[in-house]
């Protein structure tokens, strides 16, 4: 079988299928992603696999991802060399472009200059893959290889002052080369891009959709499961709810949803999960306090680790004596792992990216459980998830919800973590938010909180000197939460929020605003 991301059986009766080999650049799901939205069913497969089992998946078209190597190292990954043999269109996006070059008799080489970031593509052949795209336009490179000797096999159909062939197809065989990344963002034409090698070059019609997703997943939980019990640890957030959607749906009564109160959560959260639930779902809800346990393990801890650590463990401790509890043997645990937490773990494709986060399993469960995984998912991206929770039927305000760290409020009261400090800073925090919605701020946000610092400055409140915490707000954009720009929040809203807490909120006399971009800064502050 290919080392695929997604299992065939996944593929759905009918579908059209794109298959992507993953030579492991950073945005090869990015790629299958785009063509999913461009309604295609798109799977990422290792760059190894064989054509006979590409044949066997029965493609429309394929596409070369880009990848960190140069195809003249002898270590490079490399496809089945035989792939043009299967006399499908074919899409390479750097690696991609210069492996499927060189297999077409092409020398590559070390470019003049190396090209990384924008640069002006102009294009001087609109047929097929550049169909309806304006003719001068900016491209994201980065690359330091280019193809030489194109000429004899390849018409250049686009280039940019440093890469004179920026996009190439053969003359005879289906293949397309480009040495940009049309799949970011930042080209801003790169989705027609893919739509035009979708359609006009691989003849898809497009139709595969979101609630194709749900009836595979569905079919595919019932076909694991059998009629055993399901357990999914539900923590208010979209993915979790998106997962127990998906298996209510998929399963009805045979699962149950345990949502643990760790007494670090916001305001009204216990409340609000249980009222979602109670009118979107059809299943078993278990909530467990533990507050007291998990407060007490934190008395007198202020290192930020230690706080995960002893949150973490304590997690796993309830989560099982609930499981336990139920009084029937439970075989399957259903979580919301998504793409990016596979990446951050460092389960990539190509097996190379690093592990950035271990500290994210927090308020998870470890793999080791003995329970069998169900993570229907694992291959999507947050606002694809989204998308699957509308067609679901859940309600907007759960599935456009800020995400919330497993820690709580743990991560976010620097220092001890006390009864008192935990209602300064929720009542805080409340105030923020109901400010950024109010300012219809809060979709064009992607993560809003305040933070109760450790420390007491000096005010004047009436006549009197006062000394008293300081409250920083913290609200940032950011795609996929691994980089992250501060929200420019307007000056007027900024001051109506510190003006409510100061006033509104006993023990605060200063709010000050996070300015610092995630990389250096994280979003959270512990
Ligand atoms: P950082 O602070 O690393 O956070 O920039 C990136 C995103 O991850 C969330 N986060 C967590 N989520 N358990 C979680 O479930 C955790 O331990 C954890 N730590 C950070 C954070 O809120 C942000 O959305």
């Amino acid at each position: 079988m290919p080392r695929s991301m997604f299992d065939t059986a996944e593929i759905p009766p009918h579908a059209e299928v794109i298959v992507v080999l993953d030579f492991g650049g950073q945005y090869a799901q990015l790629i299958a992603r785009r063509v999913r939205e461009a309604g295609a069913f798109s799977l990422l497969v290792a760059p190894d696999t064989s054509i006979d089992q590409l044949k066997a998946l029965n493609p429309k078209g394929l596409i070369l991802s880009g990848g960190p190597a140069s195809v003249s190292e002898s270590q490079a990954p490399r496809c089945d060399d035989k792939l043009f043999d299967l006399k499908i269109p074919v899409l390479g996006i750097c690696y991609g472009m210069q492996l499927g070059c060189q297999l077409l008799g092409c020398e590559v080489a070390a470019a003049e200059a190396r090209e990384f970031g924008r640069a002006k593509l102009t294009i001087s052949d609109h047929d097929g893959l550049f169909a309806d795209i304006p003719t001068n336009t900016t491209v994201w490179a980065s690359h330091g290889d280019n193809v030489a000797d194109i000429a004899e096999h390849f018409d250049t159909i686009a280039s940019t002052p440093n890469c004179p062939h920026a996009a190439v197809r053969h003359k005879t065989v289906k293949f397309y080369g480009v040495q940009f990344h049309p799949e970011v963002t930042h080209t801003p034409h790169g989705v027609n891009l893919l739509r035009n090698f979708i359609y006009e070059i691989c003849k898809c019609s497009g139709t595969w959709s979101m609630a194709d997703f749900v009836e595979t997943q569905c079919q595919k939980v019932k076909d694991k499961v059998g009629n055993g019990r399901v357990i999914c640890g539900l923590s208010g957030g979209v993915d979790s709810s998106v997962v127990a959607a998906l298996l209510a749906r998929a399963i009805g009564d045979q699962l149950t949803c345990i949502f643990v109160d760790n007494g670090l959560l916001r305001k009204n959260e216990r409340q609000l999960v249980e009222a979602t639930f109670r009118d979107h779902f059809k299943a078993d809800l278990r909530v467990v306090d533990a507050s007291k346990e998990f407060l007490s393990d934190l008395k007198g801890v202020t290192d930020p680790q230690e706080k995960r650590l002893k949150i973490g463990h304590r997690f796993i401790e309830v989560f099982k004596e609930a499981a336990e509890s139920l009084g029937e043997e439970v075989k399957f645990l259903a979580q919301g792992t998504l793409y990016p937490d596979v990446i951050e773990s460092g389960h990539g494709m190509a097996g190379v990216s690093a592990n950035i986060k271990l500290h994210h399993n927090v308020g998870g469960l470890p793999k080791d459980l003995g329970f069998e995984l169900i993570e229907p998912l694992r291959n999507l991206f947050k606002d694809e998830v989204r998308q699957l929770g509308d067609v679901l039927g859940l309600p907007p305000h759960i599935v456009w919800r800020h995400p919330f760290p497993g820690p709580g409020l743990a991560v976010r009261i620097i220092g001890e973590i006390t009864d008192e400090r935990l209602e300064l800073l929720r009542d805080c925090d409340e105030i923020l938010l109901e400010e950024i919605i109010a300012n219809n701020l809060y979709r064009s946000t992607d993560q809003v909180f305040a933070v109760l610092l450790p420390i007491q400055t000096v005010g004047v409140m009436g006549d009197g000197r006062s000394y008293q915490s300081v409250i920083a707000v913290r609200a940032v954009e950011t795609q996929d939460f691994m980089t992250a720009d501060w929200a420019r929040i307007p000056y007027d809203v900024l001051a109506t929020v510190s003006n409510r807490i100061i006033n509104e909120v006993r023990g605060v006399n200063r709010v000050v605003y996070d300015i610092s971009s995630k990389p250096p800064a994280t979003i959270e502050w512990e």
